[in-house]
């Protein structure tokens, strides 16, 4: 006779126990929260959206994409509420139907810099705990992490061009003035895998986002019986790709210098450059070319010559090299070996400009992986260590 009883127990049991679940969405001086950020909640459970004054939505969203419209994803639409009312806000009101994750965002200025996702305005039901990798607070900061980018892309384009010439110390030669870099910090997803990446970019770079965690190789050919180039003279290289040169037949190095300052190795605010050293190859030999590489960590253009004075400057006859020059810009690859050319490999005047093209050591692109869809056991890490 217990049977019946009990089976109609556990009929009623997730109808009686159902929980209502309050949200303040925005509030007091126009805040761009949900309040509370994150619940948990059980199948059949409601959540009550309250919207306070501005003009926010209720919208699902993904993890792997915190502020776009999750396919068949619900969305409240706008609920513009004026200014001075306080009470009978509108509300809008979802149903738990399963334990999943769900993510929320507002979608008030989507895809601009005053998007309200962009700067934190996210919602879970059932996110991972603290430190899983799709908890709620690397939701958020992925969700900040497109808003980072979107002030960067706004800046970028209402920055006003780079006008004007500055003129180099060391004689009538006339630099480009150059351009400002923009930190970025971007969200990637490379197969199953989610990412944030930090890297400086040039306005007019052709290098956006990393492809791979790994990076792309970029051969270069230094010197042979009777060049004084670099082969290929420039590259456009993405963060945490490797230059690999291979050195061919004579006596050179690959050295970093400035645009303003071509044929003198870079040293300046306690910033050195790189440098291969000398690394001869008899004529004889034709094949096993020693290499040497570097790896590139941001989208600044990295400008580089050979140090070689005997018997002739190298860089003086136009043996430079550069990765990422803005070939659209006045500060394009020709005009690099146009200075190098114009100062014919003698050091430029210690009062030359100071070289400012060059990013300061440690501003590498540092990338972090925030989630995996597939394999949710992966935690963050940190790629620095790829650098
Ligand atoms: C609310 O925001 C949407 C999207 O920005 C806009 O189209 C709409 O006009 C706004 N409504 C009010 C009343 O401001
Ligand atoms: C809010 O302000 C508008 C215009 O200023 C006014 O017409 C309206 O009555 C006010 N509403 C409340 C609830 O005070
Ligand atoms: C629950 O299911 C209903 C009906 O399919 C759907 O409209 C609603 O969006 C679902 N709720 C959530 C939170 O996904
Ligand atoms: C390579 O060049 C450097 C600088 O001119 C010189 O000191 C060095 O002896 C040269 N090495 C060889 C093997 O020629
Ligand atoms: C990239 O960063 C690493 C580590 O900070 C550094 O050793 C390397 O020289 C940097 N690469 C370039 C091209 O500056
Ligand atoms: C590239 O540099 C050359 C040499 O300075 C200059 O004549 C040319 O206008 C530059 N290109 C662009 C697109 O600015
Ligand atoms: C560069 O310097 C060499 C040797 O000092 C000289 O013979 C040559 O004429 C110079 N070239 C230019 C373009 O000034």
């Amino acid at each position: 006779m217990f049977a019946p009883i009990f089976s109609l127990g556990l009929v009623l049991l997730p109808f009686v126990s159902a929980v209502v679940y309050d949200v303040q969405v925005g509030g007091a001086g126009g805040k761009l929260e949900y309040s509370p950020e994150a619940i948990s909640a059980q199948p059949g459970d409601q959540v009550v959206f309250h919207f306070n004054p501005k003009n926010h939505t209720v919208t699902q969203s993904s993890f792997a994409n915190p502020c776009g419209l999750k396919d068949d994803g619900f969305d409240s639409g706008f609920i513009p509420v004026p200014a001075n009312q306080t009470d009978n806000l509108p509300t809008y009101t979802i149903t738990i139907n399963d334990t999943q994750p769900v993510w929320v965002y507002c979608r008030q200025a989507a895809k601009t810099a005053a998007s309200h996702c962009g700067q934190g305005m996210v919602f879970a039901v059932n996110c991972g705990f603290d430190d899983a990798p799709n908890s709620f607070s690397n939701f958020k900061k992925s969700a900040l992490a497109v808003g980072a980018s979107l002030a960067a892309a706004a800046t970028e384009t209402t920055a006003p061009p780079a006008t004007g010439s500055a003129t180099a110390a060391y004689g009538d030669y006339t630099i480009p003035p150059a351009p400002e870099v923009t930190p970025v910090t971007q969200t990637v997803t490379l197969g199953e895998q989610v990412w944030t990446t930090t890297y400086n970019s040039y306005p007019g770079s052709p290098a956006a986002t990393p492809v791979s965690a790994e990076g792309q190789v970029h051969r270069v050919i230094v010197g042979g019986p009777g060049k004084l180039v670099f082969d290929p003279p420039f590259v456009a290289a993405q963060p945490r790709d490797t230059v690999v040169f291979e050195f061919r037949q004579k006596n050179h190095t690959v050295t970093q210098s400035s645009f303003a300052d071509p044929c003198r190795k870079l040293s300046a605010n306690g910033v050195t450059g790189f440098d291969s050293d000398f690394i001869p190859v008899p004529d004889e030999k034709t094949s096993d070319y020693p290499t040497w590489s570097i790896v590139v960590n941001d989208t600044a253009p990295i400008w580089a010559y050979c140090r070689q004075k005997t018997p002739a400057s190298h860089c003086g006859a136009g043996m430079v090299f550069a990765v990422n020059p803005v070939e659209t810009s006045q500060r394009n690859f020709t005009a690099f070996q146009n200075v190098a050319k114009a100062i014919n490999g003698t050091a430029a005047a210690a009062n030359a400009p100071a070289p400012s093209s060059t990013s300061p050591a440690g501003n590498g692109a540092v990338s972090f992986r925030i989630g995996s869809a597939g394999l949710t056991l992966a935690l963050a890490a940190v790629f620095a260590s790829l650098l």
